[in-house]
């Protein structure tokens, strides 16, 4: 079964979920910092005739790197051509699609880590001088043709900014790392959703069910569809904190938002390794998990609330953790100031 706090995008998220994307900047709720600077870039570039520079944003799943590519297009008045990393296989493939480009469009690039290297090399003078070149013939005899192409904004998402070779990264102009959210954001998330979809949610329900959206939009929207779920058929439809409480209660999702598999996993840390530090591919064949999908998908938020840290010889579970698991934290545990061990 899948997770119903994963960040992905899991099938059932797709059906009216589009109506819940917001399609201007001024609709798309917190990042602060990341709204106001495009507001500007897109301001000047439109001013001056010219196309947005590159953009890349990165940041973990379901924070709304593709709903904030969508928001750039239509802000700029083009459209969005999206593509994925993994789906351009081959040089031609990309090529075809960057001699279709209109003027002006910008071409979304999810997963722009996953790029394979030959693609990648088209990119470079395509991002640099809206041209790509073309190898004619093979052997000796083969020559190099430059092709024009039209100017062009190229955004790029990506959940780990760090897989990115320098020379790719070095061709983005613009780059945005998205943070997770606090709870008054996500809170008017939820607010605004529950509207679109005609769901009746007290503010305190809202809050409720953010608190318990590890940070992430998608998550919120996730839960606030279950809730409504639970709120129809047990409690007359009406949202309140009591509500939204015991659903994800009977849900397992807890006050912080952690579920089961993230309880485990701090549970095999302490009671396995003694509460740390314990390597990454040991800690993830230890709760029969693949080390990326620990690194990308459970760790960001444990380490975001504080429960884990990073240390240079493993993970460690915080005082903080232990404490949400009811047990006693050691006396060395980090956060339990006498012997910190925090530092990376
Ligand atoms: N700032 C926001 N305001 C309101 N709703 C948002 C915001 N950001 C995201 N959402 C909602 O969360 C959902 C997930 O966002 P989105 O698909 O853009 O995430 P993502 O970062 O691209 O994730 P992934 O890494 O999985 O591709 C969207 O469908 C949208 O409904
Ligand atoms: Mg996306």
């Amino acid at each position: 079964m899948e997770r119903l706090v994963s960040p992905h995008n899991l099938e059932e998220d797709f059906t009216g979920d589009i109506s819940l994307r917001p399609l201007r900047l001024a609709e798309y709720i917190g990042q602060s910092k990341v709204r106001d600077n495009i507001a500007i870039f897109i301001q000047a570039a439109r001013g001056r005739k010219e196309p947005l520079d590159h953009v890349l944003l990165s940041g973990p799943p379901g924070l709304g790197k593709t709903t904030l590519a969508t928001i750039i297009a239509n802000e700029l008045g083009t459209s969005l051509r999206k593509t994925s990393g993994p789906a351009i296989e081959r040089p031609g493939d990309l090529a075809a699609i960057l001699t279709n480009l209109e003027p002006g469009e910008v071409m979304f690039i999810d997963e722009i880590h996953r790029l394979n290297r030959t693609v990648e090399e088209i990119l470079y003078p395509a991002l640099e001088d809206f041209a790509i070149d073309i190898v004619i013939g093979k052997g000796p005899s083969a020559r190099t043709l430059r092709l024009d192409l039209p100017p062009f904004t190229l955004i790029g998402a990506t959940t780990r900014p760090g897989l990115l070779t320098s020379p790719l990264r070095d061709r983005f102009g613009i780059m945005f790392r998205l943070d997770f959210y606090n709870e008054e954001e996500l809170a008017a998330i939820v607010t605004r959703a529950a509207a679109i979809l005609g769901i009746m949610v007290e503010a305190e329900g809202a809050i409720e069910i953010a608190r318990r959206s590890r940070g992430t939009p998608r998550i919120a929207n996730r839960l606030l569809k279950r809730v409504r779920d639970y709120a129809t058929v047990k409690a007359g439809g009406v949202i309140t904190a009591g509500v939204a409480a015991a659903a994800l209660g009977q849900f397992e999702v807890d006050e912080r938002g952690l579920d089961n598999l993230d309880r485990t996993i701090l549970e095999v840390i302490i009671t396995k390794f003694g509460g740390g530090p314990v390597g990454l591919d040991t800690l993830a064949a230890a709760v029969s998990e693949e080390p990326d999908t620990l690194l990308d998908v459970y760790e960001p938020y444990l380490l975001k609330i504080g429960f884990i840290q990073r240390t240079p010889r493993g993970r460690v579970v915080t005082s903080h953790g232990y404490q949400h698991l009811g047990c006693q934290p050691p006396a060395g545990s980090p956060g339990n100031s006498l012997f910190d061990l925090s530092e990376e």
